[in-house]
């Protein structure tokens, strides 16, 4: 299908969604909204991709929401269009996304970047939650995703101050994954996919599951439902074909089912 302000490819197993609004720095206006989520829904129910890579530009991820388009927004409006709500549908996805950010992840940007399963930045990445500055908060999980992330400490100070987090430091606390040199993000994120969508698809799904139970649940409730994932993958083929090709010192040839 054709979107209108995003770029759709594939590469093997891997998915890639590009932002494609270079003259707004990416700003996420309701038709990305629409793109992103529908590429992505693509994707996931494609049985052939087994991860998916979202990037944006050298400049930008994503410079956040359309401050334009929502500028002249009244409380009713954005009460009565749910304003943002769509990119709910990003949590309903199964297949791994790997986030592959660049220059700036502000706002909107940073709270897609935190959308995605793994963050990887270049140096010259740059996150942030600046809506304070706007006369706003954070609208599509930013405060919530972002304290989970770093903590409270880090968290408040952040979208409370509306400062910038260079790579470093966001790294340092645990918000990205893996730094790179400049230029290198996508090249890393789609062997970050690669390596994913190489195992068993059945797995990865699995996993993804239990690793986010930890964020919706107590500890022992976590544990529980992992051990109930964990026993499922033994109604897979690809278990039996793992575990047998290491007994025989082989690489696994995994179906995906
Ligand atoms: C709309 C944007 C935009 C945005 C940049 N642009 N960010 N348009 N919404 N979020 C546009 C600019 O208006 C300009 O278009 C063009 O992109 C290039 O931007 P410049 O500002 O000229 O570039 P530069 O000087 O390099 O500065 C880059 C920047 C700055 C530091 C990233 O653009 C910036 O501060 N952007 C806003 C960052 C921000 O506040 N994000 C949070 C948004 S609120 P024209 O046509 O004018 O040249 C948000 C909250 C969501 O995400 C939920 C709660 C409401």
């Amino acid at each position: 299908p054709d979107f209108e302000t995003i770029l759709t490819e594939t590469s093997g197993r891997v998915g890639i969604i590009t932002l494609n609004r270079p003259k707004a720095l990416n700003a996420l206006n309701a038709q990305v909204m629409r793109d992103v989520t529908a590429a992505a829904a693509d994707f996931d129910a494609d049985p052939v991709i087994g991860a998916i890579v979202l990037t944006g530009s050298e400049k930008a991820f994503a410079a956040g929401a359309d401050i334009k388009e929502m500028s002249t927004k009244s409380y009713a409006e954005v009460l009565g269009e749910a304003l943002f709500a769509g990119w709910d549908a990003l949590t309903r996805v199964r297949t791994p996304i790997v986030a592959a950010v660049s220059g700036y992840a502000l706002g909107g940007g940073c709270e897609l970047a935190m959308l995605a399963d793994i963050i990887v930045a270049s140096e010259t990445a740059v996150f942030g939650q600046p809506e304070i500055n706007l006369g706003v908060i954070p609208g599509i999980g930013g405060s919530q995703r972002l304290t989970r992330a770093i903590g409270k400490a880090k968290a408040m100070d952040l979208i409370l101050t509306g400062r910038r987090l260079k790579v470093d430091e966001a790294e340092r606390l645990g918000l990205v994954s893996r730094v790179v040199p400049a230029g290198d993000h996508l090249t890393a994120a789609v062997e970050v996919a690669e390596t994913i969508a190489s195992k068993s698809l059945p797995s990865v799904i699995l996993a993804k599951e239990a690793v986010n139970t930890a964020f919706e649940t107590t500890l022992a409730e976590g544990v529980r439902a992992e051990r109930a994932l964990f026993f499922a993958t033994f109604a897979t083929d690809d278990q039996t074909e793992g575990m047998a090709a290491f007994v025989e010192k082989r690489e696994p040839d995994f179906r995906h089912r």
